[in-house]
């Protein structure tokens, strides 16, 4: 990996390890203008472009136009340029030219126009101060990947309890929420580790309190819930109440943590709580303040958190009071879709931080403001808990990675929105972040009965795999569609698989590896590997290929070689020997079906129903293989490294 420096960059700790410099600029061809660096390379008719993270569209991110201008886009749709994160590395495959890797690093806005209108061209125009371009070479997309996760230093690891199965909605209130919640999951014996508490759980929304009437004793009913195997995650939202004599906001106000507008005054704007300030992530004390606040909850003994609203979203502000209006025409008449700009895209030029004694315009650095909140929070929760905590961000930018995982923002319950859960897992894992997922069933809209039992068979694979919806839609508990043996069984396979998942999780999180990767990434030879965007590797031996389409009971799947087809009925694993080529498969909504590559064996444990009732030493091998090299741990403290495999052979 070399590095070429363009005008003065702002610095944003995306990458940790030294780099060497660059001579001379390869690939691509560099043009000015007043406000844009732009680079342009030809892309090859059979070129595949992997990468820019948490973007629309499929794995290939051709024939799209992606802006990294972090945005609160509910209800995004395919043609959707900007989501809440921005993920600038991509990588260039083409089998008649060789592959190279590209970071645009900067924490400004950057656009990606990737064969857009059949230009043949990928053109990269970045605004800003300066960037540091990272060019990297390789035989291979997978060894490119790896140089660079090397670069950007090791993914945020999770405790085990976090990939247990966690459900979520906007709305629930009371400590009987949470209790229907647990009933309904543990009477009809459905796998459940944790639940998040939104917004509801606070006093009037404001950060780091709890609602007097509705949580009278937190610590309490958190222990209450823990000894039945369920965890609480709260939300913390990035903007904090103007409200003196609320200490979070007195303290702020006093030590002068806060984004100032053009005055030189705390900028306000309104999120949920009303009119708010928000917390000037850049300054390191700022940070360091903010992540101490976290103790308010892990003193009430809360060991998990989701950040939200951190691009900062913002309904309105004191120079844009018509900006809740704005954001409502934006998603009627999605202007954005074509120019990537909204109302509160304005807001971003009306305030600023204070970084090295200097103000710096918000818009200029846009783009690091959500993953320096979870750099503040990752920080204070290392040194408040002893051990691992669970922490997830809806805003990022790569370096994020290293203090938590992320949610993929406000989807909705579509079947192209499950599909696009899929799509986004390679790219995400590229970028570090590799305990992410989506609201599995749709944050938005009303899910059915089969398309939430679909999702969940795709996010039993994903590291994060929590069901959440929004208020005011269908309630979309596992428990709420009738009969619920089918959503036990589904569930119940990502508790039977743990022992491989969290193994293969570590490994690829230690190792600078992908957890979920493309068949092109294995098999770049294979043109239909190449091709294939509905099927992924999920670690080194297991290959999915779920049903995404409405009413489908079959579907065609491409193994690339031989390989061995498992079929999960919620009672027992069934094994065929399946020949390599294209091949039917049937799913029936209750079951589960998935492939091992040629001769692999992986570790399944017993039944659970929640993570505390799951061993990763008392497992069998499953499939064809004789052994698997297992990493195992205690999944709690902070004790991990590559000592911590162990062979499994077969007895
Ligand atoms: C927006 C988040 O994306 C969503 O998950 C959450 O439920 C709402 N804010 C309310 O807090």
């Amino acid at each position: 990996m070399k590095v070429i420096t363009y005008g003065t960059p702002f610095a944003t700790d995306a990458v940790v390890r030294p780099c060497p410099v660059g001579d001379q600029l390869q690939h691509f061809t560099y043009t000015e203008t007043d406000i844009l660096r732009i680079f342009s390379c030809p892309l090859g008719d059979k070129a595949i472009v992997y990468g820019l993270g948490e973007t629309m569209r499929g794995i290939n991110k051709r024939g799209g136009r992606y802006v990294s201008y972090n945005t609160d886009t509910a209800n995004h749709q395919e043609n959707t340029p900007s989501l809440y994160g921005s993920h600038n590395f991509l990588i260039v495959d083409d089998p008649d030219s060789g592959c190279f890797g590209a970071f645009f690093d900067t924490p400004s806005r950057v656009t990606f126009e990737v064969d857009w209108k059949g230009s043949g061209a990928l053109t990269v125009s970045c605004e800003g101060q300066g960037l540091r371009l990272y060019l990297l070479e390789g035989e291979t997309a997978a060894e490119i990947t790896h140089e660079f996760r090397e670069a950007i230093g090791r993914s945020y690891i999770p405790p085990l309890w976090a990939f247990g199965f966690g459900q979520s909605r906007w709305g629930y209130k009371t400590e009987k929420d949470f209790d229907d919640v647990v009933s309904g999951y543990r009477n009809h014996h459905i796998p459940l580790d944790w639940i998040c508490m939104d917004i509801d759980y606070m006093d009037r929304f404001i950060d780091f309190t709890v609602h007097p009437k509705r949580f009278p004793d937190l610590k309490a009913y958190a222990d209450k819930l823990r000894q039945e195997g369920v965890r609480l995650v709260p939300i913390i939202d990035a903007g904090i109440k103007i409200e003196p004599g609320n200490e979070t906001y007195d303290v702020g106000a006093a030590n002068g943590y806060f984004c100032l507008n053009h005055e030189g005054k705390p900028f306000q704007a309104a999120v949920w709580p009303g009119l708010t300030h928000f917390p000037d992530f850049f300054q390191p004390e700022a940070r360091a303040w903010f992540g101490s606040r976290y103790q308010v909850l892990t003193d009430k003994g809360i060991e998990g958190f989701w950040n939200d609203m951190n691009e900062p979203s913002i309904f309105y502000s004191e120079y844009n009071p018509k900006g809740a209006i704005g954001r409502l025409k934006d998603l009627i008449h999605p202007q954005e879709a074509e120019t990537g700009e909204n109302s509160t895209y304005q807001d971003y030029k009306n305030f600023y931080h204070r970084i090295d004694g200097e103000l710096v315009l918000h818009h200029e650095v846009h783009n690091l403001y959500g993953a320096l909140m979870t750099r503040a929070s990752g920080e204070g929760l290392e040194q408040l808990l002893p051990g691992r905590y669970l922490l997830f961000s809806r805003s990022s930018y790569i370096g994020a990675h290293r203090y938590g995982g992320i949610w993929t923002g406000d989807n909705s319950s579509s079947w192209a929105l499950l599909k696009q859960n899929l799509y986004h897992m390679p790219g995400l894992n590229m970028c570090g972040f590799l305990y992410t997922g989506a609201d599995t069933g749709g944050f938005g809209g009303n899910a059915d009965r089969e398309l939430l039992l679909r999702w969940l068979a795709l996010s039993a694979f994903t590291p994060l795999m929590r069901n959440h919806t929004a208020l005011g839609t269908r309630r979309q508990e596992c428990y709420q569609f009738g009969d619920t043996q089918a959503f036990a069984n589904v569930i119940s396979l990502r508790y039977r698989l743990l022992p491989y998942l969290y193994s293969e999780f570590m490994k690829a999180a230690l190792n600078g590896e992908m957890y979920m990767q493309p068949l092109g990434f294995v098999w770049p030879q294979d043109e239909n590997a190449r091709a294939c965007e509905d099927q992924l590797l999920v670690g080194q031996c297991v290959m999915i290929a779920p049903i995404l389409e409405q009413g489908a009971l079959t579907r065609k799947v491409y193994l690339p070689t031989p390989m061995t087809e498992v079929r999960w009925d919620g009672a027992r694993f069934r094994t065929r020997a399946a020949a390599q080529g294209w091949r039917d498969i049937t799913v029936p909504l209750d079951e589960v079906v998935f492939f091992l590559r040629d001769g692999a064996a992986i570790p399944v444990g017993g039944p659970a129903q929640c993570t505390d009732q799951v061993s990763l030493e008392q497992v069998q091998l499953l499939g064809p293989g004789s052994t698997y090299q297992q990493y195992l741990d205690d999944g709690q403290t902070r004790e991990y490294g590559p000592d911590h495999i162990r062979t499994l052979t077969r007895a």
